[in-house]
């Protein structure tokens, strides 16, 4: 199926290039803003924030206005037609005819894509549930070319919350298509990284090891990825306090890190990082979210310059084989087509929103 818009629902949509190129861009961005003010002047931004945003709904915001465009949109759905009962397709099919591209936040799995579908211009993903956030990613690979230089052979740790942490997920999936990259993933059991997520990191020849604590990890580490364990995504508050807590960096522990290292975080962060690491030259967290108005910037400018179409659903839909994530936007937005990619065999399916695998 495809769209007439481009859209950016998951970076490995697109070659490494065009990402290397909007990480290129956002650079130059950076080092002379002001030269692209009416970049995008007479240009309509709507920004549909269906969960709590800080920086990724202000960044967006603010690189839309620092291009000389506008922006609408909502952030607290309460506030619109959503709380009358309103699907995404026809929240989107409207707010798409207003503006000129569409950034959408949500709390499940699978609807940036769904809004992709019916959209009338380009829809970003910033953020579905548990699952992707590719413009934290472009932030990030942005941080890593800028703080260290490269994208290229880094040991990359990753603390905290790996299972429900949608930052991670992009960002391995990115940092993999890079050569000679090495990931730790720092995790209690509960909260490793997704089967999928590993399958994509050893196809792509990167290799990952996993480990219980920061202290065996933090050492060999060129850059450690801290994250929020994501309290909203836990199915009980028992299941979340029984993970609160497990990994906090302070001081103590960064004595422990390499003088080049870098600390990242894509914030919120609630206790993870003491304030007292705030100081130390490594922490790289603030510069980060900085830099993310830049990236975006980018890719604003990017994707309304290069109109071009793009590939939405590439799967099939097999009778009846409905996605088994209770937390997929196909089980909750019943004209969604239930599209899933083969392995091969067709007996292993992989849902074409949330990626959940399902023997049959
Ligand atoms: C992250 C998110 O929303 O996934 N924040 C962000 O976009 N900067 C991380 C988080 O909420 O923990």
């Amino acid at each position: 199926m495809r769209s007439e818009y481009q859209h950016l629902i998951d970076l490995n949509d697109y070659p490494v290039s065009w990402w290397k190129n909007v990480v290129e861009l956002g650079e130059k961005i950076r080092n002379n803003p002001e030269s692209y003010a009416h970049v995008c002047d007479g240009k309509v931004m709507a920004t549909l924030f269906y969960e709590p945003s800080t920086r990724t709904q202000m960044s967006f915001q603010t690189a839309m206005i620092r291009l000389g465009g506008k922006i609408i949109g909502f952030d607290n759905p309460a506030n619109s037609s959503v709380a009358k009962g309103e699907t995404i397709k026809d929240t989107t099919k409207i707010v798409s005819s207003y503006a000129d591209i569409l950034v959408i936040r949500h709390p499940i799995a699978g609807a940036a894509k769904a809004a992709s579908l019916t959209a009338d211009c380009p829809v970003i993903n910033a953020g579905d549930g548990g699952h992707l956030h590719p413009t934290q990613t472009l932030t990030d690979l942005l941080t890593l070319k800028i703080e260290k230089g490269t994208l290229s052979g880094l040991t990359i740790g990753m603390c905290g919350d790996l299972i429900n942490g949608r930052t991670v997920h992009s960002l391995c999936k990115a940092l993999s298509q890079f050569p000679g990259n090495k990931f730790v993933f720092i995790s209690t059991p509960e909260l490793r990284m997704p089967a999928y997520i590993k399958d994509i990191i050893k196809a792509s020849g990167s290799t990952f090891e996993e480990v219980d604590t920061l202290e065996e990890a933090i050492g060999g580490l060129d850059v450690l990825y801290m994250t929020r364990i994501q309290q909203e995504r836990f199915a009980s508050k028992e299941d979340y306090l029984a993970q609160k807590n497990t990994y906090v960096l302070d001081r103590k522990k960064m004595l422990l890190g390499r003088k080049d290292l870098i600390v990242m975080h894509p914030l919120p962060r609630v206790d993870e990082i003491t304030v007292e690491v705030d100081d130390d030259p490594r922490a790289m967290y603030f510069k980060q979210a900085k830099y993310g108005v830049f990236v975006r910037m980018a890719l604003v400018m990017t994707i309304l310059a290069e109109k071009k179409s793009s590939e939405t659903l590439r799967g099939k839909i097999y009778g009846g084989v409905r996605c088994s994530n209770p937390r997929c936007i196909t089980n909750h937005e019943e004209y969604l087509p239930k599209s899933f990619r083969s392995s091969g065999d067709e007996t292993l399916l992989e849902c074409e929103y949330c990626d959940e695998r399902k023997l049959i």
